[in-house]
């Protein structure tokens, strides 16, 4: 197959396949392996202080030759309010309980100690280490900071999950969207974190593709070659993977965890408020079924923050229903090979089936 796409001429890459950002998951190997492969790597920085993103875009450029994408979480930030401080002792109380039943030993931080990151010191970590491609997911990023970043020569990809946000981006001056079907594993990247579009990959990519005249990448159940040129045929011209290197060798899951994701059902994947405060896919488990139904889940970011070092906790004691694992609707092998091998497989097996579906 012919993959040049505009994708692959803005980012300087020879396929236009994306490891996706996955905080928590990707690590700076992850990212590497992707770049031996002749994709793009993407290093996912999330909420880290301006600092910890210093350190991981240092530690990820002694290791990758070529070009790789830094990934932010560009939310805003909830007022805080005695409203909020309450809700806050509430919640942390119904953690507390739901720990001490199940013998977590975990000390929850209190609402004073909770430190926020503002995304513009992420910015300037950013622009200071010469990054040339930024993902963003949560909303838009300020205009002051897509002029800075443009003025830099940094190519902007943005992440939709309806027409309007996507619109949006265009209006802003951001140069690829990428588009977020339903399926997809993780946050949803839609800009409200509560009233998020429900809209599937195969209505969306199409609807955005009529509106939208940038180049569009598709993330949300890409796992094989016919799920790729789906995505392709319904016009987008950059691949987002995520779910499908979850237990590659680079990954930061632990074992006890890809184990989990090797037992997955269908109906084991819902999509979850309970660990971050902001919609979620992953795997169903008690903390999940709990606190779902509790009624006191705090905004994001303060339920994340809540839920931090439980989560740690549960990690230590290999407590599978307690922490989150992440994953979208595709359901399959998840390949336990590096990264590399997984996505050169991936153009191969696509190369095949195109090669076949031509000569028919
Ligand atoms: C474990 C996990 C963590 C994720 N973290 C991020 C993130 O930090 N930033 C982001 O933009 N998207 C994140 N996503 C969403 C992915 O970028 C992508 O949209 C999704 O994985 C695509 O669907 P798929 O999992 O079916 O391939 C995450 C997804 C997963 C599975």
């Amino acid at each position: 197959m012919n993959w040049s796409t505009q994708v692959t001429q803005m980012l300087g890459v020879k396929y236009p396949i994306i490891q996706a950002p996955m905080f928590g998951v990707t690590t700076p190997e992850m990212v590497a392996a992707a770049a031996e492969a002749e994709a793009l790597g993407s290093l996912a920085l999330g909420d880290l202080s301006g600092a910890a993103c210093r350190a991981a875009i240092q530690r990820t450029k002694k290791l990758v030759k070529g070009p790789f994408a830094v990934n932010i979480f560009v939310n805003s930030i909830p007022e805080v309010s005695d409203a909020l401080r309450g809700q806050y002792a509430k919640a942390k109380s119904a953690v507390e309980k739901l720990a001490h039943q199940h013998d977590i030993a975990v000390d929850l931080p209190e609402f004073e100690d909770i430190k926020l990151t503002d995304y513009r010191e992420q910015v300037d970590a950013i622009l200071e280490n010469q990054c040339k491609i930024v993902s963003f997911t949560f909303g838009n990023l300020d205009p002051e900071s897509i002029s800075r970043l443009k003025a830099a020569g940094t190519i902007l990809i943005g992440t939709c999950t309806c027409t309007e946000e996507a619109l949006i981006l265009e209006h802003s001056g951001i140069d690829i969207i990428c588009v977020q079907g339903w399926e997809a594993g993780g946050h949803r990247g839609s800009f409200s974190a509560l009233d998020i579009p429900q809209i599937g990959g195969l209505s969306l990519l199409a609807q955005v593709r009529d509106r939208v005249k940038l180049p569009l990448v598709y993330a949300g159940g890409i796992y094989n070659a016919t799920t790729l040129l789906a995505a392709k045929q319904l016009g987008a011209e950059g691949f987002q993977i995520g779910s499908l290197l979850l237990r590659s060798t680079e990954s930061a899951l632990l074992d006890f965890e890809k184990q989990r994701l090797m037992q997955v059902k269908e109906s084991d994947v819902v999509l979850t408020r309970s660990f971050s405060g902001r919609y979620a896919r992953g795997i169903k488990n008690i903390f999940i079924e709990t606190m779902d139904t509790s009624g006191c889940i705090l905004p994001y970011p303060y339920q994340n923050k809540l839920t931090n070092l439980l989560r740690k906790a549960a990690k230590i004691d290999n407590n599978v229903d307690f922490v989150s694992i992440w994953t979208g609707q595709s359901i399959h092998s998840y390949r336990d090979c590096s990264t590399r091998e997984i996505i050169r497989d991936l153009v191969e097996k696509v190369d095949i089936f195109d090669n076949t579906y031509h000569e028919r």
